[in-house]
C-alpha cells in the first residue's frame, strides 16, 4: 500500500464539506429568514471548527414552492437571500479563508414560473416546448402512463392550453427539464459555465439520478414490498423514470464541463443502492467526483449493519474512486434525533475517521435536533401533500441556534419555523465554552483529523 503524501491530494479529498440551509443559518435584516449577509457573518464559525469548504442549498430566485428546489432563474439571485453583490462578497470572503463554495445545482427541473417553460406551454409549436416533457393523454383522457410524484399523485399535469400533459417528479410547480434536448444541455451547462467564471468551486446536483426517462415512457412495476405507512410514491419500483442508462453519459458529459475548468467539483445527490450508486463515478473517474453516499443515513443504527454497509462500499468503489461519507442533510431526520445524543457522537467519530470526504449538516455540530413542527405551522410540501408519515422536513430545517437570547441570535423577528424548544442549552454560544460539548467535540476531533494522517485514512 502506498501512502501517499498530503499534497497529492486534491483539495476536496482533504476537507470536510458543511451544508448550509440559507433560510436557516443568520438572518441580517430582520425578516425571519437567513440571507448570504448573514452566512458571510458566520464564516469564522466554520473555519474555527476546521471546515473549509461550504455548501449552500439553493439561493437562486424562486417561487419557493420547494424552498428554492423550484427554481426560476439559475442564474440570479433570489432578492430575499440578497443581491448578485452580496454573492460576489461572499464568495470572496470565503476565498480570502482559503475557503471553497459549492452551489447547489438544479437541473432536473425548473419551476413553472421559469420563462423557459412559461414558453414552453404556451404553444405546440414555441421554440421551448421540447424544452420539457410533454404527452397526449392516454386514449380515455388521463395521464400518458402510471408515473407517481416524488410528492404525491401522478407525475403528470393536465394543460388545457394545448391539451397535453407535462412530466414533474416532485411538485407540479417543478417541470422536468427535457435532458434529451441538445439545446437544454447547451443552456444548462452555461449555467454552470456562468458560475464557474464567477469562481465557484463545485456543485452539489440535485437528484442527479432522476435527469434522464425512459424513451418510451413504459409504465413502471408494481412495488412488491409496499406497505401503506410508506410514501405513495413507493407503490411502484422505479424502473423507467430514475437511473436510466442514458444518465451516466450526461453524468460525463457534465463532468468535462467543469474540467474545462481547474479543480471543480461535482457531487452528485443519488438515492440509490452500492452497485447502482458507484456507476455515477464513471469510467476510470470521469463520472462526478463524489456521488453522494446516504449509506448509514438509511441504515438501523446497529453496529453489524454499519459495518457491512462499510465493508460494501468499500468493496464496491472502482479504482482511485474517492468515497465520501454522509449522516443528514436538509431531507433527513436529525442525527441528534435518529439515533439519540450519545450515538451521535459515535457517528461523529464515524463519519470524521472513515477513508473519504465527510459531509456535515448544519447544527449537527451543536447537537441540534428535530424540532416538532404543529400542523398549521407546516411549511414542507411534502408533508402537506402527504400528511402524517413523518414524511415532513420542516423539522431538520429550523434556525441555527447561535445563542440563548430571544430569537437563539438568529434573527431579532420571529423565525420562518420554529426554534428548538431547549436551544438556549444548545446553541454555540453555550456550548463554545464547555469542554465537554458536542461542538468541543467536533472541534476536537477534526483538529485530530487534521494532525493525525491516519485517522483520516488518506491513503490509497
Ligand atoms: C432533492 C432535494 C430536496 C428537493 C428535491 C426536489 O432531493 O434535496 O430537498 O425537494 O430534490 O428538488
Ligand atoms: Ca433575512
Amino acid at each position: 500500500m502506498i501512502e501517499k503524501q498530503l499534497n497529492d491530494f486534491l483539495w476536496w479529498q482533504k476537507e470536510i464539506v458543511y451544508q448550509i440551509y440559507p433560510r436557516s443559518y443568520k438572518d441580517t435584516n430582520g425578516d425571519g429568514i437567513g440571507d448570504l449577509k448573514g452566512i458571510r457573518e458566520k464564516l469564522d464559525h466554520i473555519k474555527d471548527l476546521g471546515i473549509n469548504v461550504v455548501w449552500i442549498s439553493p439561493i437562486y430566485p424562486s417561487p419557493m414552492a420547494d424552498f428554492g428546489y423550484d427554481v426560476s432563474d439559475y442564474t440570479g439571485i433570489h432578492p430575499m437571500f440578497g443581491t448578485m453583490e452580496d454573492f460576489d462578497e461572499l464568495l470572496a470572503a470565503i476565498h480570502d479563508k482559503g475557503m471553497k463554495l459549492i452551489l447547489d445545482y438544479v437541473p432536473n427541473h425548473s419551476s413553472s414560473e421559469h420563462q423557459w417553460f412559461k414558453d414552453s406551454r404556451r404553444s405546440k409549436d414555441d421554440p421551448k416546448r421540447d424544452w420539457y416533457i410533454w404527452k397526449d393523454p392516454a386514449p380515455d383522457g388521463g395521464p400518458p402512463n402510471n408515473w407517481l410524484s416524488v410528492f404525491g399523485g401522478s407525475a403528470w399535469e393536465y394543460d388545457e392550453t394545448t391539451n397535453q400533459y407535462y412530466y414533474h417528479a416532485f411538485l407540479k410547480e417543478q417541470p422536468d427539464l427535457n435532458w434529451r434536448n441538445p439545446e437544454v444541455k447547451k443552456a444548462m451547462f452555461d449555467v454552470l459555465r456562468f458560475w464557474m467564471d464567477k469562481g465557484v468551486d463545485g456543485f452539489r446536483v440535485d437528484v442527479m439520478w432522476h435527469m434522464i426517462k425512459d424513451e418510451q415512457f413504459r409504465d413502471n412495476p408494481p412495488n412488491p414490498d409496499y406497505t401503506e405507512d410508506k410514501s405513495p410514491y413507493d407503490k411502484h419500483l422505479q424502473a423507467y423514470t430514475t437511473d436510466q442508462p442514458e444518465v451516466l453519459d450526461l453524468v460525463k458529459e457534465m463532468r468535462k464541463v467543469t474540467d474545462e475548468y481547474d479543480e471543480r467539483l461535482i457531487i452528485g445527490e443519488i438515492y440509490l443502492p452500492v452497485e447502482q450508486l458507484v456507476m455515477y463515478y464513471g469510467d476510470n473517474n470521469n463520472g462526478a467526483h463524489l456521488p453522494f453516499n446516504f449509506q448509514l443515513v438509511l441504515i438501523p443504527w446497529k453496529a453489524a449493519e454499519i459495518k457491512a454497509v462499510i465493508d460494501k462500499y468499500e468493496g464496491a468503489l472502482p479504482a482511485e474512486a474517492w468515497p465520501n461519507w454522509v449522516l443528514g442533510n436538509h431531507d433527513q431526520s436529525r442525527l441528534a434525533t435518529r439515533i439519540g445524543t450519545e450515538q451521535a457522537r459515535n457517528a461523529a467519530i464515524l463519519l470524521l475517521t472513515l477513508r473519504g470526504t465527510p459531509t456535515i449538516y448544519y447544527g449537527e455540530e451543536i447537537g441540534m435536533q428535530d424540532v416538532h413542527i404543529p400542523p398549521e405551522m407546516v411549511k414542507d410540501p411534502q408533508e402537506k401533500n402527504i400528511p402524517g408519515k413523518g414524511l415532513g422536513r420542516d423539522p431538520e430545517r429550523t434556525p441555527m441556534q447561535w445563542d440563548s437570547t430571544e430569537y437563539a441570535g438568529f434573527s431579532d423577528k420571529e423565525p420562518w419555523l420554529p426554534l428548538m424548544e431547549n436551544y438556549k442549552k444548545i446553541n454555540v454560544e453555550q456550548e463554545k465554552d464547555d469542554e465537554n460539548s458536542m461542538l468541543s467535540f467536533y472541534q476536537k476531533l477534526i483538529a485530530l483529523r487534521q494532525k493525525e494522517l491516519s485517522f483520516s485514512n488518506w491513503k490509497i
